[in-house]
């Protein structure tokens, strides 16, 4: 076996519902079908045959995906299962081993495994902590050769939080244009921004531009493992021949299920659920980190469903995390598998009562092993 462990899923995937208190997810508390469909369309779910359906996506879902984005329309959109199919599928169609990419980080690493595993040649460009979590420009600049196939970029960024200016896109836009390289944005938290506020997408900046989404976070249905690709109508008809070789289609349920999520109303209902949800929890877990003074350092995020925080303990990040987990039953996320140990990552889309409780949990463990 050549690829990677992708150790931010496995990792959660082995111990996430063997804890009291799962503090590691990056979505929100996900919908029942119950709170989401009213009586009528939860009928009419009921009467759906269970088929193939159109294996690129129904209709109606690709037209309220495009609605999503300026300048496209359904024959712009492939359907897929969440949006890591979409970036696996993206991947295979875009590059070819020997190609050059260059990936921001930190980042979800789910691309970097794929294409390292595919034969391409990585380069990584850096959000700086120090400032802000800002992206080095002039880094990109300086590592983009005519041989860079694609910049691989994740916008809201999991795990910082961090979007982009529209100054910084333009130049992203024009650093790729200079190699005639393509842009591939993970925007699978667009939506889920605190202020409210939708982040543009890259789609419609440049000709050479694809990006993904989904319904797992900004949603709150991961479960639903809907997700879509958004590019140039040839490209998307390539992605399509790929996705007959993944899993031919998304399950038709769940893209009945999407087709009533992004109808404009509803999504603003449900953007706004989990825009209050992140908004509380931000403010309650800021109180809690700020009783330690300088022991916990973070920037506030701007979207997404996390938090990212630097300790100043003496500990390696996945061996606290162990150690809570083992010791404490609440569960963080080790900032060693983005490769930036002394960091943990918390989700706070969770309902509130149940983030306090994990807190509590890692106060208890913080007072036995540190005294503090
Ligand atoms: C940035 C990012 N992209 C993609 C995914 C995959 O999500 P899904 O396949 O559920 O849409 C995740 C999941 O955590 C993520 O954080």
């Amino acid at each position: 076996m050549n690829i990677r462990i992708f150790e931010l899923e496995r990792i959660q995937s082995l111990f996430e519902n063997t804890v009291d208190y799962n503090l590691t997810e990056s979505g929100f508390h996900p919908y029942t079908l119950e709170e989401l469909l009213t009586a009528e369309q939860f009928k009419e779910l009921t009467k759906r045959v269970i088929g193939y359906g159109q294996t690129n996506g129904s209709i109606q879902l690709r037209k309220n995906v495009s609605f999503l984005y300026n300048d496209v329309d359904e024959e712009n959109v492939l359907v897929t299962n969440g949006s890591s199919e979409a970036n696996f599928i993206a991947c295979h169609t875009l590059l070819e081993k020997n190609d050059e990419v260059i990936m921001m980080v930190p980042n979800y690493m789910q691309i970097w495994g794929i294409a390292e595993e595919m034969g391409c040649k990585l380069k990584a460009f850096h959000l700086k902590e120090d400032n802000r979590w800002k992206p080095d420009l002039k880094e990109l600049k300086n590592l983009i050769t005519n041989e860079t196939k694609m910049i691989a970029l994740c916008n809201p960024n999991n795990p910082t939080g961090y979007t982009f200016t529209k100054e910084e896109m333009e130049q992203i836009v024009e650093i790729a244009r200079s190699a005639d390289a393509w842009i591939y944005c993970d925007e699978v938290y667009r939506g889920a921004e605190l202020n409210g506020i939708t982040i543009d997408s890259f789609i419609s900046m440049y000709d050479k531009v694809m990006v993904n989404g989904g319904l797992s976070k900004s949603y709150a249905l991961p479960g639903s493992r809907l997700g879509w690709l958004v590019g140039p109508k040839t490209t998307i008809a390539d992605t399509w021949a790929y996705h007959d070789y993944t899993s031919i289609a998304a399950g038709m349920l769940s893209q009945y299920i999407g087709e009533i999520v992004l109808e404009p109303n509803k999504r603003l209902e449900i953007l706004s659920r989990n825009r209050n949800m992140l908004n509380g929890n931000l403010k309650t877990v800021k109180l809690w980190l700020d009783q330690y003074g300088d022991i916990f350092e973070y920037v506030e995020p701007q979207a997404g469903g996390m938090l990212f925080i630097k300790y100043n303990l003496n500990i390696n990040s996945t061996e606290l995390a162990e150690w809570l987990r083992k010791e404490k039953s609440v569960f963080i996320l080790a900032g060693d598998v983005y490769g930036m140990d002394k960091h943990f990552r918390i989700g706070i889309g969770e309902r509130k009562e149940y983030i306090i409780n994990g807190l509590d949990r890692i106060k208890e463990g913080l007072t036995e092993r540190f005294g503090l």
